[in-house]
């Protein structure tokens, strides 16, 4: 069928021709939206899920919203583990939305203690700031101390008022939370607690992998409770289909029952492979409607195709002794997996793979569901491990050198 009227985009952060499946996170998040617009408290929200579950797409999506409503929005995404992101990207979005804010209505006393706040904040975490001062006096002590903890606050709840004295709110946005050190959660949190103890118009919504949960109750006890963790997974049955069927219907195509129903068994519904199959199934069948033969003929293209852009580069960054532990953990199936369990796949302990471990974690590649369990941050990531190493073999530490 003809490529260029192919409605199907896998690709990260892609929106898909039919957000289908997340209506009830939508309406949740747009009721916390509406609240805090007017002046009602609203728990945060942090969305949890493996990679290509579709996080991205639905926090652009809720960004959107926000726009519309006349929230000022802040969004970035956190780019890897290395800490030292959060600071500059406050900077500069706070500076930004001070200078909307002055556009709304002018300085205003509210507005130069914000204006204040952010400079002090600039120059104490040595952030590069050619902000407006309004007129600001920079010389109070606020958001200046060097803790984080204690400044992100002081910077975020100036801010928040500004915004709530021209009748709108801050809606801050973090994809990638679980990149933020434990130093940048725990001031999030904080700021998070704050504002809703002062009642200032904020909301937060992040988005992230699962072990978003337990990292933010370690940072801080109270996080369990400060932010809902909505969990965003496969599509169900009757989703799944729909973001199969109504692109393509909209492009007036069509896919047959069994076609449909052989997808979402190969795909087990998730949003990334969805779009991968339909995509592919797409460009190989001759005409309308697809057919089950033609999700069939497609299908070692696609794997191949998988595995070449879509695992294949998470594979690639691993060590040989990483490679092993993941071949472990597909030896035993989809997972999660009780840690346990992997060492006695690999014949040896818990405690000697431990830094393997680690290191998988800090790379994002697998994760812990809670104590004593690790699981792949990637769905159908068990299929391409047996791929790509079909037999499992016994760990073997390196003998070390005398050194
Ligand atoms: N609800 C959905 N319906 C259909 N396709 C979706 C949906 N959510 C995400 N997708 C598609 O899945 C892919 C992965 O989405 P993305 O937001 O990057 O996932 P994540 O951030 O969780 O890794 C993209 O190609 C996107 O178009
Ligand atoms: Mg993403």
């Amino acid at each position: 069928m003809d490529p260029r009227r192919n409605p199907f985009s896998p690709g990260a952060g892609v929106r898909p021709a039919q957000l289908a499946g997340r209506g009830e996170l939508i309406e949740t998040a747009e009721i916390a939206m509406d609240r805090v617009l007017g002046g009602l408290h609203a728990t945060d929200i942090i969305m949890t899920g493996l990679r290509g579950v579709g996080k991205t797409v639905l926090l652009n999506h809720l960004v959107t919203l926000a726009k519309a409503r006349g929230m000022e929005t802040i969004k970035f995404e956190v780019p890897d583990a290395r800490g030292g992101h959060l600071t500059p990207a406050m900077v500069i979005a706070l500076g930004a939305v001070l200078k909307r804010l002055d556009r709304l209505k002018k300085a205003g006393e509210g507005l130069k203690l914000a204006a204040a706040a952010l400079q002090n904040f600039a120059a104490v975490f040595r952030v590069k700031y050619e902000g407006f001062s309004f007129g600001a006096e920079p010389a109070r002590a606020l958001a200046d101390s060097g803790d984080l903890e204690t400044d992100l606050p002081e910077l975020l709840m100036p801010v928040a008022r500004a915004a709530g004295a021209r009748r709108s709110a801050i809606a801050l946005f973090i994809d990638e939370v679980q990149y933020l050190t434990r130093e940048e959660l725990s001031a999030l949190a904080r700021a998070c607690h704050e504002a809703a103890q002062q009642g200032v118009p904020f909301l937060f919504i992040g988005a992230g992998l699962p072990q978003i949960a337990a990292l933010a109750g370690e940072a801080k006890s109270y996080a369990e409770r400060l932010f809902l963790y909505p969990a965003i997974g496969a599509l169900s049955p009757q989703a799944a289909r729909e973001a199969l069927r109504a692109p393509a219907r909209q492009q007036g195509a069509d896919f047959t029952e069994e076609a449909l129903e052989r997808i979402l068994e190969e795909t087990e519904r998730y949003p990334y492979f969805l779009q991968t199959w339909g995509k592919f199934t797409w460009d190989a069948a001759g005409e309308s409607p697809i057919t089950e033969e033609d999700v069939a003929a497609a299908g070692p293209s696609i794997i191949a195709h998988l595995d070449q852009n879509f695992f294949r580069v998470r594979f690639d960054r691993c060590t040989e002794l990483e490679q092993q532990y993941l071949r472990a953990m597909a030896e035993l199936g989809p997972g999660p997996h009780r840690t346990g369990d992997i060492a006695a796949a690999l014949s040896t302990t818990s405690t000697r793979l431990a830094p393997v471990r680690r290191s998988l974690i800090s790379a994002g590649m697998i994760y812990s569901p809670r104590y004593g369990e690790t699981g792949f941050t990637v769905p159908l990531f068990d299929g391409f491990m047996k791929r790509m190493l079909p037999t499992l073999e016994p760990y073997k530490p390196k003998r070390r050198t005398g050194k």
